[in-house]
């Protein structure tokens, strides 16, 4: 952290700074430039930011230059970690699809979504069984019969469960049914929500809200992992921009950069960033040659009958693209695929 001094500043008030923070247990290094003065600070940034140095008489700015996230950072964990679903890993030496159905209607078109993502290669299966809509008189999920509905069908296909939680009070009973919490784009800023998937014991999958920088979305992930569960999946799911073409904006160039900040796993919802059935292949390609590890795709048996997201819904013919797209590329990337 670096806190910058008024040209006016006074020595009485630079050394006030100073001794402030060796007070919190940090060191403080002035250099005197021609105009103004800068203290570089050592130590704990959090405590410093308690200090609330931007008040104190004679400071102009408080800088902070390291990251506001450590948990998650590659800084504190160097290796890329691999986080393990129901026995399934997603991480650097492999590729993971996991596939179902957007929500969760009836127990028939989650079976049928569920085979078509096994055919599509999938090891895990999603399903919305309480979907955050735009529209309070859009289809809103069945809730907990649609958490009853997706254990059935992993008893019945064998694939580990990832299903969305959308508010702090029903984490427990969405954690009881399924194996990985989704937290959705809508709420990744929802911090007491992320707290409690913090404490929930399942792993995360955490989706980058569609306004989220991406220092945003690695500080949403800090929160989880600050409550204790560093078992976290990132997802890209595209940004808002200004283009209408598509749905939202496939960040692709988020992959690299995000594994390069962090050791957290990175996956790609090629589905809600185009939100055309068209593109999901084509950009399920993209993912796999910029190394994500692994996406996330929506699958309906009669999309045109969808109540959520139809329009990106894959059929039949899209998932054996898919199955071809996720064979041929994982070993070329140096993955197995899971
Ligand atoms: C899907 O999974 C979300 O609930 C959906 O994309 C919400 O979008 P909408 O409510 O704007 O249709
Ligand atoms: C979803 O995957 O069901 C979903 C709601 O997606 P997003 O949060 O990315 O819009």
């Amino acid at each position: 952290m670096v806190v910058v001094m008024a040209p006016e500043a006074t020595q009485e008030e630079i050394d006030a700074v100073v001794a402030l923070v060796r007070s919190a247990g940090g060191d403080a290094f002035v250099s005197r430039g021609v105009s103004r003065t800068i203290v570089g600070l050592v130590g704990d940034v959090d405590d410093f930011e308690a200090l609330n140095l931007g008040s104190r008489g004679g400071v102009l700015q408080v800088m902070r230059v390291s990251a506001p996230y450590k948990l998650v950072s590659r800084q504190h964990h160097p290796a890329r970690s691999v986080i393990r679903v129901g026995g399934v890993p997603i991480g650097p030496d492999t590729l993971s699809v996991i596939a179902g159905p957007c929500a969760v209607e009836t127990p028939e078109q989650t079976l049928e979504a569920v085979r078509m993502a096994k055919r599509a290669g999938a090891c895990l299966l999603r399903g919305g069984a309480f979907k955050p809509r735009t529209s309070p008189y859009s289809y809103q999920g069945l809730g907990e019969r649609g958490l009853r509905i997706l254990a059935e069908v992993r008893q019945e296909t064998g694939l580990p469960v990832v299903t969305e939680v959308i508010d702090p009070g029903s984490v427990d009973m969405v954690a009881s049914y399924a194996d990985m919490l989704q937290i959705g784009a809508r709420n990744m800023q929802n911090f007491a929500l992320l707290q409690a998937v913090g404490r929930a014991g399942r792993p995360v999958l955490l989706k980058r809200g569609f306004s989220a920088t991406i220092e945003e979305w690695l500080s949403a992930a800090e929160y989880i992992a600050q409550r204790g569960n560093l078992d976290i999946v990132l997802c890209e799911r595209g940004i808002r921009t200004f283009e209408t073409a598509t749905r939202n904006t496939l960040d692709i160039s988020a992959v690299p950069v995000v594994q390069r900040l962090s050791h957290l796993p990175v996956i790609v919802d090629p589905s809600h960033s185009g939100g055309r059935r068209d593109l999901v292949v084509p950009l399920t390609r993209a993912a796999i040659a910029a190394g994500a590890d692994g996406v996330i795709i929506d699958i309906h048996p009669e999309p045109k009958t969808a109540l959520c997201d139809g329009d990106q819904a894959l059929v039949e013919s899209d998932v054996r693209e898919i199955a071809d797209a996720v064979t041929i590329l994982s070993p070329l990337m140096g993955r197995t695929l899971t």
